[in-house]
């Protein structure tokens, strides 16, 4: 722990410094500090290569230790370690619980968990009673025990955890979260977003490759299939809530000085899951006989303690091009993500819609506007670039991140409330308070800056 408060006191002191580097690359930043953030992964398979890959392009890193239960993910992430040139790490992953050997290293200061949902918990857990700063991929969990599993632990151990919700970092989304906090849209009102994305060729493969044709899942698939699918086929829930409500939260100042209250959820019936199977395997195929409880859009409404709705869908089994629906709306005016189009009472023709183009343009992000170049390629457009960057260097002076336990614990309790509310037929959900009342006074996060 001395060693680990020494580091956070020298990053600290180099973190100061940042602002009189004039032109920056992320990482260049500690190479002035000479000590660089110790990390491990827990879990490198699609998405925590990704993070591996954004991790390996900053100077004030080093990788300290990775763990999976797949060899060949093992063996890609060492590939990738070894030929950007940086020391081979300590290898876990002989188990299922070899993760928290690699939570004993003392070496390590913070670790990214990017496995299965129903391995996030448990895992960010043990993480923060080890010790460690902990990111952890969304959704963060499944359950309402686990909800605030996550913010007491965070409360007995004085461990952060953020959860690495990337969406809050994509362009657009930061212009008008630059327009909500300039006051361009006036008194908050209502909000819509989702996670609407055809996940059919993600729930089911060959077994071979990720986004193989076929129609196998579980044992007999590969990458999320492995695990995913069985969610649906067994919750009628919200299973994937962040993305939407995230950002919309992150807008509203959910936790600090408002909070969600209370949440209604709806179900449609459940058959592209059912239909995509019998039109790509046949339907003799094992598969075509199981039923799918999942329906395949679900609609939650979510009231703030502010006098807000947020309407939240979740639409991943049907044919559909991608849209996180976002629409964000207030006393004087309203952006809607599909159309792409903008109205500010006063400024745009009366009852005509703008393009959003030349309004997120004026309102781009400080962040966007200094790092841009550096962020494309990085992975969705950019923006996991910043949640990376956003994670590095809080970690880096061990402060709060912008993310933190008890968001992760509010937007996963989305998923366990709206399964109980479409089992009874909308019947509203609470939303528990999981600051305990601190939400009043918690002031919120400063999301407009060009540093993190
Ligand atoms: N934010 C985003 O844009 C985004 C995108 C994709 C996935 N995700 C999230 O990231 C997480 C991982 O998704 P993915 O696509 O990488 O899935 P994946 O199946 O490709 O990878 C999960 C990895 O975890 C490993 N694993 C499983 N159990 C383990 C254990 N006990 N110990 C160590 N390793 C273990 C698996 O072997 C696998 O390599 C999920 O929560 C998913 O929702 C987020």
């Amino acid at each position: 722990m001395n060693s680990r408060r020494n580091f956070v006191k020298k990053t600290a002191m180099a973190g100061a410094g940042i602002s009189l580097i004039p032109s920056l690359s992320f990482g260049a930043i500690s190479n002035a500090s000479q000590q660089k953030l110790k990390l491990a992964f827990i879990g490198v398979g699609l998405r925590g290569t990704n993070h591996l890959n954004n991790a390996l392009l900053r100077k004030d890193v080093e990788i300290a230790a990775i763990c999976d239960v797949d060899p060949k993910r093992i063996k890609m992430a060492l590939d990738k370690i070894d030929k950007a040139g940086y020391k081979k790490p300590e290898v876990f992953g002989n188990s299922d619980y070899d993760y928290r050997n690699l939570l004993e290293l003392k070496d390590v200061d913070a670790v990214i968990i990017a496995t299965p949902w129903l391995w996030h918990t448990k895992m960010a857990v043990d993480a923060m009673k080890a010790g460690k700063y902990t990111g952890l991929e969304v959704s963060a969990a499944n359950t309402m025990e686990e909800c605030w599993d996550l913010v007491n632990t965070h409360e007995s151990t004085g461990s952060h955890l953020m959860l690495l919700e990337n969406v809050n970092y994509r362009r657009d989304i930061m212009a008008v979260l630059n327009m909500v906090k300039q006051n361009v849209f006036g008194e908050l009102v209502h909000f819509r977003c989702g996670y609407q994305h055809d996940l059919r060729f993600v729930k089911f493969n060959d077994g071979k490759s990720a986004y193989g044709k076929g129609v196998e899942f579980g044992d007999k698939g590969i990458s999320e299939s492995k695990w995913r699918t069985q969610h649906s086929l067994l919750r009628n829930a919200d299973v994937y809530p962040t993305h939407g409500v995230g950002p919309m939260a992150a807008m509203c100042d959910v936790n600090r000085g408002n909070r969600f209250m209370s949440l209604t959820s709806h179900a449609t019936k459940g058959i592209g899951l059912h239909n995509y199977i019998v039109d790509n395997g046949g339907k003799e195929h094992p598969n075509a006989k199981l039923k799918f409880k999942q329906g395949d859009v679900i609609t939650s409404t979510i009231e703030t303690a502010n006098g807000e709705t947020i309407i939240v869908t979740h639409d991943c089994n049907l044919p559909r091009p991608y849209s996180l629906g976002f629409r964000v709306q207030g006393a004087n005016g309203l952006w809607e993500v599909d159309g792409n189009r903008m109205y500010i009472d006063g400024q745009s023709d009366p009852h005509r819609w703008d393009s959003a183009d030349e309004w997120l343009k004026k309102y781009d992000h400080p962040l966007w506007q200094k790092y841009g170049e550096l962020a494309t390629g990085a992975g969705h457009g950019g923006m996991d670039f910043f949640v990376m960057n956003a994670f590095v260097e809080s970690a880096k002076e061990n402060i709060a991140p912008p993310m933190d336990a008890y968001d992760a614990a509010a937007w996963s309790a989305i998923t366990p409330l709206s399964e109980v509310s479409i089992e009874n037929n909308g019947e509203p959900q609470d939303f528990p308070d999981f600051t305990r009342g601190a939400w009043v006074n918690r002031k919120p996060y400063n999301w407009i800056k060009d540093t993190f």
